[in-house]
């Protein structure tokens, strides 16, 4: 017990130090925080520190679901070591029962009906809120209650190529290139092999997205917000006529282009808010088949991967490639399919920093960055505590690829069909940051 109240008071400071020093706006304090006594000392800690506190507690008493999340979720959890695997049913239902002999549920009648918090029973069966505070709190409430565990697989591809990608033209809305419906036909076949007749399909309200989906033959469903990033004054340019013209904006967005924002645009910030509905969307779906576009499938990747802002304009998202996410416990997994179908590459690595001769710092233009945006925070591997030094990743066994440079949240596990990165399975933590490059 002595060991375990210690874990959480260094836990607690790490929140402090998160949330005082490093810029953090919201911490999860992610723990067992089943007695009375351990909840008012948090309560103690946000006090004395000026914080607000929301508690999430999740009860579930369904055999059935307690079985299915134990062989799911416990199985890999770093709890239980890989050699132990068999015991883990046994002993997480001792668990269970240790816990219960301790655990004082939280009481919205009485003991703690002023403080702000949701319950989730048997995993969004029911939810009980009360006293939600403030714009967050009430986002952590919708979230909550749109997420599902039923497993699922979203599918992510760019529509088919365009006239303008041939061009090497940004934005617009250009019809598909001969290869482009070529590649719509072999989504196509790739419906049906895969059979994913469940399946619902999302386009955006641009012509390349809805030719795509056209090819497939099934009822697909157009959302406005899924259109491509708008590069306002840039529209239809080539990089190389964005860089002749505007080279102030050109060099702007090449120094933080996920803040960046075109002149009458966009930035890569204001796309992933743009894209919040979709995303919860996601959550709330089974299987889907999102037609997008470069920039977008972007951000959705990294939702679903957990990357950074900084790195989320250079995943690498070829044309004509299909990539599966399943969410499993701790993580994605990821599979990606190319359809080989030949297209032009409309990818652009991030430069090398450059040293401009005059060392002037350059202009920043009115509006050409989110206001007030605070910057993304610099992410932590989840095991790297006060004191502690990172763990190493884990050794990759057969079926399980952990990647150094991965980050966290996302796990990456080989397919059993299909191909990873255009053919190829990972075999290091190069060619996975190869092919999602940052
Ligand atoms: O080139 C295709 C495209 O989808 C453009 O329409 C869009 O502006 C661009 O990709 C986004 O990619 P990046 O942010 O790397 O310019």
């Amino acid at each position: 017990m002595m060991i375990r109240k210690h874990c959480a008071l260094v836990a607690l400071e790490d929140v402090k130090i998160y949330l005082n020093e490093e810029g953090g706006q919201i911490a999860v304090f992610d723990a067992t925080n089943t007695t009375r006594e351990r909840r008012d000392l948090i309560i103690g800690f946000v006090k004395e520190n000026a914080y607000k506190v929301f508690f999430v507690e999740s009860v579930c008493d369904d055999p059935e679901v307690i079985a299915a999340n134990i062989l799911e979720v416990k199985v890999s959890s770093p709890d239980y070591p890989e050699t132990h695997r068999e015991r883990v049913m046994d002993d997480f239902l001792k668990r269970i029962e240790c816990y219960k002999v301790t655990y004082q549920p939280l009481d919205p009648d009485a003991y703690d009906k002023a403080l702000s918090f949701i319950k989730v029973m048997n995993v969004g069966r029911r939810f009980l809120v009360n006293r939600v505070q403030d714009y967050i709190q009430s986002k952590i409430v919708y979230y909550l209650m749109n997420i599902h565990v039923h497993s699922h697989s979203i599918y992510l591809c760019r529509h088919g190529e365009s006239e303008h990608n041939v061009q090497g033209r940004i934005g617009g809305d250009s019809e598909l290139s001969p290869r482009g419906r070529q590649f719509a036909n072999a989504l196509r076949d790739f419906v049906e092999e895969h059979k994913l007749s469940d399946l619902k399909v999302w386009t955006s309200q641009l012509r390349r997205t809805i030719l795509t989906a056209e090819e497939l033959g099934v009822p697909y469903e157009q959302w406005k917000i899924l259109n491509e990033i708008d590069a306002g004054v840039c529209e239809e340019m080539t990089y190389d006529m964005i860089q002749n013209t505007f080279p102030e904006e050109f060099a702007l967005r090449d120094q933080d282009k996920y803040h960046y924002r075109y002149p009458g645009g966009e930035s890569y910030q204001d796309l992933v808010q743009r894209l919040e509905p979709v995303i919860m969307e996601l959550e709330r779906q089974g299987n889907v088949l999102v037609i997008c576009h470069q920039a977008v499938m972007r951000c959705l990747l990294a939702y679903f991967l957990d990357k950074s802002a900084d790195g989320l304009p250079y995943i690498k998202c070829p044309l004509h490639s299909v990539m599966k996410l399943t969410p499993v416990a701790y993580g994605c997994k990821v599979e990606m399919f190319y359809l080989n179908v030949e297209a032009v590459n409309t990818h652009r690595d991030r430069p090398l920093a450059k040293v401009r001769r005059d060392s002037a710092p350059l202009v920043q233009r009115r509006n050409s960055y989110t206001p007030l945006s605070t910057h993304d925070q610099v992410k932590r591997p989840r095991l790297y505590s006060a004191g502690n030094r990172p763990r190493l990743p884990l050794t990759p066994s057969p079926t399980t690829l952990h990647f150094p440079d991965m980050p966290e949240g996302a796990l990456l596990l080989q397919p059993n069909q299909g191909s990873l990165c255009e053919g190829n399975s990972f075999d290091s933590a190069d060619e996975f940051n190869d092919c999602f490059r940052f």
